[in-house]
């Protein structure tokens, strides 16, 4: 089941976000949080660094895994997400670093990186809550669009729309790299809890395509209306053409 909630502003989007993960830290102090990058988190990760540094919040015990990660960018290139995730929040709490994850985009193979990343995230009994932004292609994670919906982490090759989306952060649209490893479906669907955020005018075509239209992979998103824990939240804007 989907639950869509509309928040004026990308501030408001982010307290609510960052609320909801508060509530399932006090809820379950070991949980398991899955984790997105893009530019879309960033309030909810400074709201929750806010929270722990307030001292009403403890990651002590949080674990947490990635949803994933570009092909052949090393941790320490600022592009990458293991960079991005140390950055914007891990270096902020008192999360143990043994117990953040974020897929393997250096590996040689890539096969072999999937399913060590799959078993690791069912050895850890799977994730409590997953956060989710959306790309325009409706990707989540880097699931792109295809004939089918990916079921395990695996490597894609990623859309032109979203290298193009994303080459705002590099030098050139040459520097964006081509391929990445991503969680697939079954890891994604399988979380208890699945939290969706989208801002902006940008997003608001492809919030309703996603949620009001039929469940196909061209549009990957779409899968989670299967779920029955999703909450979707929006701002004014990507929630525009909403009924
Ligand atoms: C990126 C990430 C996604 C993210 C999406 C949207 O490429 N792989 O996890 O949700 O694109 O990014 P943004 O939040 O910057 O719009």
């Amino acid at each position: 089941m989907i639950k869509i909630i509309k928040k004026k502003n990308y501030e408001e989007m982010s307290a609510y976000a960052a609320e909801m993960i508060a509530a399932q830290i006090l809820l379950k102090p070991c949980c398991v949080l899955g984790l997105a990058t893009g530019s879309t988190p960033l309030g909810t990760y400074s709201k929750l660094i806010e929270k722990y540094q307030a001292g009403l919040l403890d990651f002590a015990k949080v674990r947490s895994v990635n949803l994933d990660e570009y092909c052949g960018l090393s941790p320490e290139h600022d592009q990458s997400y293991h960079y991005y995730m140390k950055e914007n929040l891990f270096s902020h709490i008192n999360i143990d670093p043994d117990n953040t994850h974020v897929p393997n985009g250096m590996a040689q193979d890539m096969k072999a990186e999937g399913e060590r990343y799959d078993a690791l995230i069912a050895s850890l009994g799977g994730i409590d809550l997953q956060l989710l932004g959306i790309g325009n292609t409706g990707h989540i994670g880097f699931n792109e669009p295809d004939s089918n919906f990916p079921t395990a982490t695996h490597r894609v090759r990623l859309a032109q729309k979203t290298i193009e989306a994303n080459s705002r952060f590099f030098a050139s649209v040459d520097d964006v790299p081509k391929y990445a490893v991503t969680m697939g479906m079954t890891s994604i669907m399988s979380a208890r809890k699945i939290l969706l955020l989208a801002n902006g005018v940008s997003k608001a075509e492809i919030i309703k395509k996603s949620f009001f239209d039929s469940v196909t992979p061209q549009v990957p998103a779409s899968i989670l209306q299967l779920h029955p824990d999703v909450t979707v939240v929006v701002d004014e804007e990507a929630g525009s053409l909403l009924p």
